[in-house]
């Protein structure tokens, strides 16, 4: 057969739920890869990491687990129902699961992996999304022992199996990689970068894919809208 001919398969593609997002990247994420999600405070990473949960629910029957170390659940709930998600009634229908560990329970969740793997399997779970790796990482004392920290996550992550959000707080910077500082950039399958760039004093968002494993992507900054149904790319504009 002539190579042209040859179709890759990507039955296994998972759409984001981030309208404009998917066609960026070959229609979606690879299942069960592993994708960080960096950018400074307030830029949307956890909007657009609780769309990808809310639309895999609704949209596709995927049940999502978020386990965050930084919101507390009816905060979070209830900020997600400004964006119409609402979370009560997926949890009810048993698609969604929220896990919240206080800093000081970090090294609980750590110490939990049996816990969380026996939920994900009870609950069928395909979407994750861990918000933040950054409070993870920072339990450690040492710089040796967050590296080592985040190669124990990411195999756990890997064990799991699902199609993975890694959240990670840093500002990121036009023509540079944010350094998560120790590593999950570099050994997650792929890596989003959110902006929150100011100019005149004015601040616009947008995304840049750095990273995505095993997919053609494009390679420039998209403008980002934060919208009353959540984040939304802006295709035909140009940063
Ligand atoms: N309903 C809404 N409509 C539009 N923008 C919103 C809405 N709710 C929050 N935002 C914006 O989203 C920001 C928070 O985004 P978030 O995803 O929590 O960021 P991060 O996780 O990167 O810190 C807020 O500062 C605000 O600007
Ligand atoms: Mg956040």
């Amino acid at each position: 057969m002539a190579f042209s001919k040859i179709k890759i398969s990507r039955v296994d593609v998972v759409p984001s739920g981030v309208p404009g997002l998917d066609s960026l990247m070959e229609g979606g994420f690879i299942r069960g890869n592993i994708v960080t999600v960096c950018g400074d405070t307030g830029v949307g990473k956890t909007t657009l990491a609780t769309q990808f949960l809310y639309h895999g629910a609704k949209e596709h029957g995927e049940p999502g687990l978020y386990i965050s170390f930084d919101e507390h659940k009816r905060s979070y709930y209830r900020n997600m129902i400004r964006y119409g998600w609402d979370f009560d009634k997926l949890e009810k229908e048993k698609k969604f699961i929220f896990i919240e560990y206080p800093v000081h329970e970090v090294e609980q969740f750590l110490a939990q992996e049996g816990v969380i793997r026996d939920l994900i399997d009870t609950v069928g779970v395909e979407r994750l999304v861990i918000d933040s790796a950054t409070s993870l990482e920072l339990v450690h004392e040492t710089e040796l022992q967050r590296r080592q920290g985040v190669l124990k996550l990411i195999g756990k992550l890997r064990n799991w199996g699902c199609t993975t959000l890694l959240v990670s707080e840093g500002a990121a910077e036009v023509g540079s990689v944010t350094r998560d500082r120790f590593g999950a950039e570099v050994l997650s399958d792929g890596l989003i970068q959110l902006y929150y760039l100011r100019e005149k004093g004015v601040r616009t968002r947008a995304l840049e894919i750095v990273k995505m494993r095993g997919v053609v992507h494009e390679c420039r900054l998209v403008p980002m809208n934060l919208t009353a149904t959540g984040i939304a790319l802006d295709l035909k504009k140009h940063v």
